[in-house]
């Protein structure tokens, strides 16, 4: 029977536990302080996995991510290197991602910021009219997340573009690749999407150089990594009112310490990193599915590119 210890850093491995038991019985998914010989366990499923977890599983030859970053895992030394990793791909974060991204786009292109500015003096000014077709939003980073995001965000008949590292083709979305077409895509953009995975190309994508190529007034939302922002860099552009507004759902340090100046910041909206949550029964499907097409030398997706650092 094959064998598989779960770790995560919180409280949440009975509810996994229990889905895994409901779809896939078979694969003994256990905690893995409860697994009585450790030696014979080829398969973690894990969030943030402690060195103790390895050294506890010393013939480990793949894990599988609970989330769609992997950023923590590639960092982490205690993760050996000959290890498959493979992550989760949308698991029901995508409708998330749309949802957050939709809220706070549309915040700013129907003047929400401006209006409970105004309602603090009693104000009452209509902002003029923008078309729908005049916002300009765009992603970076293309991928699971980011390429059903720019889909979605048609509904709105936002001017949407992207950027990535390949070619992408899709539908009503104005595509942008490489370092090369990274300024002009900033130079369209009004509302700047992250959603790129932290690697040492993506950390600091954010800082001033190239959000000060944003036009004057444009909006930046973070949902990918806190090490893609430099936090001083947003300050300053936001103070010299080059940009109007940001929106924080990751940090470099999380929880976001509770002194930090980005709380009390009038432009800044934060969020826990809530924008998107693995959602149990979907991810626990896809790892079963992939767990298995593993166990069957098949070549399933998610695997991750150590190399690419995605
Ligand atoms: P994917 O790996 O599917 O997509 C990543 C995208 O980024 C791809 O389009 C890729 O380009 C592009 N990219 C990567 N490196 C570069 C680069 N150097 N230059 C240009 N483009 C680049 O990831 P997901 O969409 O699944 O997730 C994206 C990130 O979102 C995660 O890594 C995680 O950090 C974050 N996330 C945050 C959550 C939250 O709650 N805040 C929840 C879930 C994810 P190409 O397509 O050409 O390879
Ligand atoms: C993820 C996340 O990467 O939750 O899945 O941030």
């Amino acid at each position: 029977m094959t064998s598989c210890a779960l770790f995560t850093p919180d409280d949440s491995n009975a509810e996994w536990l229990a889905e895994f038991k409901r779809q896939f019985a078979h694969l003994n998914v256990q905690d893995w302080q409860h697994i009585k010989h450790p030696e014979l366990v080829k398969y973690g499923i894990v969030w943030k996995p402690t060195a103790t977890f390895f050294q506890r599983f010393p013939n480990l030859t793949t894990v599988f991510n609970l989330g769609a970053g992997v950023d923590a895992i590639l960092s982490n030394p205690a993760v050996p290197e000959h290890i498959d990793i493979y992550r989760i791909e949308d698991g029901g974060m995508a409708a998330q991602m749309n949802q957050y991204f939709s809220y706070f786009l549309l915040h700013f292109f129907r003047n929400m910021d401006q209006y409970q500015q105004q309602q603090t003096s009693q104000q009452w000014q209509v902002q003029p009219f923008k078309s729908a077709a005049s916002f300009r939003v765009g992603i970076l980073g293309l991928g699971q997340l980011g390429a059903q995001l720019a889909q979605h965000l048609q509904i709105y008949d936002f001017d949407v573009a992207g950027w990535s590292r390949s070619k992408k083709n899709l539908p009503n979305v104005t595509h942008y690749t490489g370092l090369e077409e990274l300024e002009t895509f900033l130079q369209r953009t009004d509302a700047l999407c992250c959603l790129l995975p932290l690697t040492p190309e993506t950390k600091g994508i954010l800082n001033h150089q190239n959000m000060s190529q944003l036009p004057q007034g444009a909006v930046v939302i973070n949902a990918g990594r806190g090490e893609h922002l430099i936090v001083d860099d947003l300050l300053k552009l936001l103070d010299q009112k080059h940009l109007r507004g940001a929106v924080l759902d990751v940090f470099e340090k999380e929880p976001l310490s509770a002194q930090h100046a980005l709380w009390q910041h009038p432009k800044v909206m934060i969020t826990p990193h809530s924008s998107a949550q693995s959602e149990c029964a979907p991810c626990v499907e896809q790892i079963g599915q992939t767990l298995q097409a593993v166990v069957h030398n098949q070549s399933p997706s998610g695997l991750v590119d150590r190399h690419q650092g995605y």
